[in-house]
Formats: C-alpha cells, structure tokens, sequence
C-alpha cells in the first residue's frame, strides 16, 4: 500500500472558482479516487491562497475587511467543489496559525542555511494607492516593440520579458496613476546554491513529465538561478517576517508551505500525525498544477524544502489550460465560465467525463468545445454505458442474478483483464485513454446485448431461465465498466452499486462477476444532456461584478472592462446554429481566396505520398537564431529520446516561448541539410504565405510524438 498526499494547486482567495480551475480539481479528484479503489492510502487536502495585494485591494474596494473576504471566498470555494464531486479530507486557508508557524520554522532553517541575503531594490510605486506594484498591477508600452497597453512582465505583441520598471509610460491599474520609483530593502533566497541538487532533482525520471522536465532544463537551469525575492514591504497581507518587522513575506513564498499547514489543519482536526506525512520517508507526495506555475513547482518550493530538511514531492503532474470553444481562458481576460453557473444548469458528471474523455497525460491545452460536450457525454455514458443497464435491470428485478455466472464468450474475463492497462492509464493521468478502452468494453458489451435482444427474451415463452442468464451477463458488464468508471463517475457508482446491491470498495472487484445477488429497481443513472441547458448554462454566465479592477488579477479577478468581452464570449459559445451557418459561409469565401492564391500543385499518387514520413512531435526548446532574420531553432522530440533540431522559418509569426511544449508535424525523412547555423534534421509543417500568417499544424490532443501522420 502507498501512502500518498495529493494536492491541487491552492486556488487565490480574491476570486470566484471557474471551469479552468475545475479542470485541475477534477484531474487530482479523479486520481485520488482511483488510487483509493486500489487499495492506496491517500490524504487530499488544499486551501485557499489568500495572501497579497489582490486580496488587500479587493477588501479594500469592497470596505471589508481581508479576513471577512476570504472567509466569504472560502466557503464559496468550498461549495463549488463539493457540486463537482471534488472531495477533499481537508480544504483549509495559508492564512493560518499552522501556516504562520510553517512559514517561521522554514525562514529560520532558510536564515540558518546562509540562504537569505537583504539588498535595496527599486521598485514601481502607486503614490495614490501607497501600495508597492506587483508587474500584473502595471501596464505600459513594450520597451521592445513600442506596442501600448502591454502587461507588467511580458508583451503580447513580440512575446518579449522584461521588468515592469522598463515598461514606457507606465500606468497603476489599481488606480490609473502613473507609478514612480521607490526604493525599499527586500530579502532574497539564493538557491543558486541547490543549482544542482534542483538539475537532479527535476531530471529524475517519474518526478516530472518528459516535456516539463526539459523545459526546466531548457529555460531555467542552463543558467545561474536569480535569487528570489521573498519578502514585500508593509502594506502587504500577509504574515510579517519575525525578523524583519515591516517586512511580509510574499504570497508565494506562504502558499506552497499552505501544502503543509492544510495537512496540519487536518491532522489537528482529527488527530492524526503531521509527522506520518511530512516527516516520513514513506510518504509520496503528489502536486497537480498548472503550466503557468511549474516555475515556483520545480524549482522554488523544492528548494525551500530541501534547505528546510522536509520530504520533497515525489512527482508534480502538470497540465495545460482550458479553452472554450477554442478561446483561451485567460486570467487576463477574464473568459471564464464559472462553476457555480454551470452547476445551476448541468450535471457535474457530464463535465468529469468530458474531461476524463479528452485529458490525455501532457500539457496540451484542453478545449471545451460545447457541441462535443454534448455529444460526448450522450453518445458515451448514455448511448453506451448506462444504455446496458437500461436495457437489462427491469428483466432481473424480482429474480436477481443468475446463481452461477453464465457462459459469455469471454467478455467478462476480457474485460477484466483490461483492468490493469486502464488502470496504468489513469495511474500516468491518461484519462483519455482509460475512457477509450473502456468505451471500447462497452461497444462489445452492447453488441452482446444486439445480438440476444432480452427484450425479445421477455416476451418469449420458456426463456425465462436464458433471460435471466442474458441479463446476469450485461449486468456484471456494466458493473465493470460502472467500476471502472468510478473515479470519473462517482455518483453514478454509487447509484450502480445500490442497483446491484452492493457497494464498490476495489479494483479488483472487477474480476470476479457478482452472482445471486438481487437487482434493485431500475433509475435513470444519467440524463441525456439537453442542447438548450447548456445553451442556457453558458448566456446565463455573467462575469462576476465584484472584481478587483486590477489586470490579470489571477484565477478570477477580471477587471470590469472585460466584462464586455466576456459577455461576447459567452454569446459566441451559445449553440447558435444559423450564426455558426453565417460564420461557415464567411469562412467559405476566404477559404476560395487562400484556394486561388496558391492553385493545386499536380496530382501525385499514394505511393509518391507515403515516401513523406510526417510524424507527431513535441517542440522541447525554441531560441531565436539572432543573425537570421525568419529562423527559430526548435528541438523536437519525436519520444523515447529521440530529438532533431530543426531550423524553422517561423520567427515573424511565432515567439519561440510560445512553442515549448506543444505538438506539431514534422517531415521526419527529409534528408539533413546544413545550414550557416547548423544541421536542420527535418521540417515542421505550417500552412499559410508567411511574414504574420503563418499557421503551425497541430494534432487533436491525445496524439503522442512520434505518431506517423498517415
Ligand atoms: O496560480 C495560482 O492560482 C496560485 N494561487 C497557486 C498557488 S499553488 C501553491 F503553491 F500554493
Ligand atoms: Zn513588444
């Protein structure tokens, strides 16, 4: 048996959960159910992230107090989590006494360590506000490219970084004032000093995703790592460094050690041992997060823990973002759809499976296209899965099954043994491929059902014996798959289990059919999802006023000029077929342009086709070639530690941070060609006639690099 501690990264408190968050709670949900129907030993905690400006300008606005806001947040957070089925032993807060004595006991080991240095910096000031500004609270013209209303830290228009101190004509977005340098002494952790424990650390493998780990690698650990900055000066919520009074310590230095506090809140709360988990070599703890955090992952937080002597996480699983309807669901932007919404129109499970269905175990994005959604979850859990007990429980509910587990072709004993590959599956958070094999069990349990049509049995004289056998079968089929499913699907588990009669407590349970046992009466398990509810779901989402007029405020903290934009974006996501007919004709006439613009090229036969080898492949690392004008070095890889490079004419269209990460296809035959910088091994495939308009081709998620395109 494991002993697992299983977090999701700790939500901020200044903002409302919404459809992206959920995307992560229900990934670590999802595994946490799984490893405890194997038999695991698992602690799920988290906690709001409360701490910092955001939340200090919020309450500020609002005329309330800090503490009044996050306990309102908490408890909505809470609440949200519960109706998707997200169960944690523990969601607690980092404003805590537990996470305050954390936050001391790991500074004083950092101090002691000679990690931390003190240094004056300057720093952009809102003189209205009297607040220090953090780079997502300032706006300002790119130094770079001179393209206006960019964010503190990094353009959108050239993709380039910089300090929010380089920004042109800078702007406060708390107040609208123009911010001035201030100078305040700041403490920073060195942890150039656990250079390479971290480079060994980060490339164990198992701990990290492939693709992660190389961009770790690539972008971080190529180099001497800056210290970090740790401390802010006062006013700043937060809890003030023992010694250094003024001083608070930054919000992401308190919430990662919230990890800890919320395990402390658990063990103080039902008397287990802080100790079993945070002290023990046993113990193998797992963070799910983001790809916007692994930064702060995978390289702060296990510094932190080293220098301090604590147990490090055994693996940290990242994943992408969620998109809808192909917009990205920006914190920025403020396109989000809200959890609370969505639970006012439409079954949480319709949303675990849709997931499930499409999150494959990279760090691709995940787009929520709503007529799949639909269609997803009708085809699937209706139309296939709780179909089976639909068309059989009636038959056997005053007769129970069979006493001894009839002949079936081998169907039970097949999908038993598929266990352990589905199980793999979900064990690597490749839950779309556990949910294609087990849609693939339930397309030969239903044609076991075509082929002896019980309701023909029913109603044919002298087959009572035959019928109940027939049922007994695609029962106990169903009861697989219903097992199977059961970390996705928890409440239709459990409705399945009091069908059957019998909770489902194991994995395993799966490879021994149940017999003689009675069959309740036959509920609908899962609606077909209505067009109009989610239709309705998505007009009904209005973007919450409350929000803190601040840019990019994280995880749901819109400013109030987004709620325009938000609105649309709800509009467009409607099921609105005669629009969609609108944009397809539009579409339609630019398509005959592109057509006219670059005619047919002769016909070629298959065979001239298939000398091409494309394959899937993840770009690993992207740098300008600074003396070439069109050219980015990409590093491919094609799996298995198989990389190229290749010297790709795309720098006028793509920032080469952009691509780390993603999948594209790549002529992987092309003879090598060496080039003024080196040898390009092969080509990546992009459509359109350059300059900006350039199109890289990718492959629907759940592709893995490699894959021949054929
Ligand atoms: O990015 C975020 O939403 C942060 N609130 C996550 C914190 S995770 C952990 F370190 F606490
Ligand atoms: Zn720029």
């Amino acid at each position: 048996m494991r002993r697992l501690l299983v977090t999701s990264a700790l939500p901020y408190a200044n903002g409302p959960i919404h459809l992206g968050h959920m995307l992560e709670h229900i990934q670590t949900d999802v595994w946490v159910r799984f490893q405890r129907l194997r038999g695991n030993e698992v602690l799920h905690v988290c906690a709001d992230d409360t701490h910092g400006t955001a939340t200090m300008m919020r309450a500020r606005q609002e005329g309330r107090s800090e503490e009044e806001l996050i306990a309102a947040t908490n408890s909505a957070h809470q609440a949200d989590f519960a109706g998707f089925d997200v169960r944690f032993d523990h969601y607690g807060s980092t404003n805590s006494p537990f996470n305050r004595a954390l936050c001391n006991e790991i500074w004083a080991a950092l101090r002691a360590g000679g990690y931390v240095v003190e240094r004056e910096v300057s720093r952009l000031f809102d003189p209205q506000e009297g607040v220090f500004l953090a780079d997502r609270f300032v706006k300002g013209t790119c130094p770079r490219c001179g393209t206006a209303d960019q964010n503190g830290d990094n353009c959108e228009n050239c993709g380039s970084t910089y300090a929010a101190t380089e920004l042109k004509d800078p702007v406060s977005t708390l107040s609208g004032a123009r911010p001035v340098l201030k100078s305040s002494s700041q403490y920073f952790v060195q942890i150039e000093r656990l250079h390479d424990f971290l480079t060994r650390w980060t490339q164990e493998s198992g701990r990290l995703q492939s693709e992660v780990a190389n961009y770790v690698k690539g972008h971080f650990l190529g180099e001497p790592l800056r210290d970090w900055d740790v401390s802010r000066p006062a006013p700043y919520f937060g809890f003030e460094i023992p010694d250094a009074p003024g001083h608070y310590f930054y919000v992401w230095f308190d919430a990662p050690i919230g990890y800890m506090a919320a395990t402390a809140e658990y063990c103080d709360k039902t008397g287990a041992s802080f100790d079993h988990y945070w002290r023990s070599p046993d113990v193998e703890i797992v963070h799910f997060i983001g790809k916007d955090i692994v930064y702060f992952h995978t390289l702060f937080w296990p510094a932190m823990l080293q220098a301090a002597g604590f147990p490090l996480p055994a693996r940290v699983h990242v994943h992408g973002f969620l998109t809808v309807n192909g917009e990205k669901m920006s914190k920025s932007r403020g396109t989000f759809l809200l959890a609370s919404k969505y639970l006012e129109h439409l079954d949480p499970g319709y949303f675990r499976y849709y997931l499930a269905s499409k999150l494959g175990s990279g760090i691709e994005d995940l787009d929520m296209n709503l007529d799949e959604f639909s269609a997803r979850v009708n085809s699937d859990l209706v139309g296939k899965v709780v179909n089976l007990a639909s068309r059989s429980a009636r038959f056997v509910e005053t007769t129970g099954l069979s006493e001894r587990y009839p002949d079936d072709d081998g169907l039970f004993a097949k999908a038993a043994a598929a266990g352990d590959e589905i199980a793999k599956a979900y064990e690597a958070c490749d839950y779309a491929r556990a949910m294609r094999s087990i849609m693939q069990l339930a397309d030969r349990a239903n044609e076991y059902v075509d082929r002896k049509e019980p309701w023909k049995l029913a109603k044919a004289p002298d087959s009572a014996a035959e019928l109940r056998d027939v049922c007994s079968v695609i029962l106990n089929l169903y009861r697989q798959l219903a097992i199977y499913l059961a970390p996705v699907l928890p409440r239709v588990a459990e409705s399945s289990a009091a069908l059957l009669g019998a909770p489902f407590k194991a994995w395993d349970e799966t490879k021994v059919p149940a017999t003689g046992s009675k069959v309740g009466k036959f509920t609908h398990l899962v609606a077909r999802v209505d067009p109009k509810k989610v239709a309705a779901m998505v007009a009904a989402h209005v973007p919450p006023e409350e929000s803190v007029g601040a840019g990019g405020a994280p995880a749901g903290g819109p400013a109030r000029a987004r709620v325009t934009q938000s609105a649309e974006v709800a509009g467009t996501a409607a099921v609105d077929t005669a629009r969609l007919r609108d944009t397809l004709s539009d579409a339609a006439s630019d398509d005959a342009a592109a057509l006219a613009a670059e005619p047919l090229a002769p016909e070629c036969s298959i065979e001239d086709f298939s000398k091409l080898d494309l394959r899937v492949a993840r770009v690993v690392a992207a740098e300008s070639v600074p003396e070439a004008k069109k050219l980015l070095k990409l590093r491919l890889s094609l799996g298995a530690g198989n990389e190229r490079t290749v010297f790709a004419g795309i720098k006028s269209a793509y920032a080469p941070e952009s691509l780390v990460g993603r999948l594209v296809v790549m002529v992987a035959n092309l003879a090598p060609r060496t080039m003024k910088f080196g040898v390009s091994e092969g080509m990546v495939i992009a459509a359109g006639p350059g300059e900006k308009d350039i199109f890289i081709l990718s492959p629907d998620s759940g592709a893995k690099p490699g894959q021949r395109v054929h």
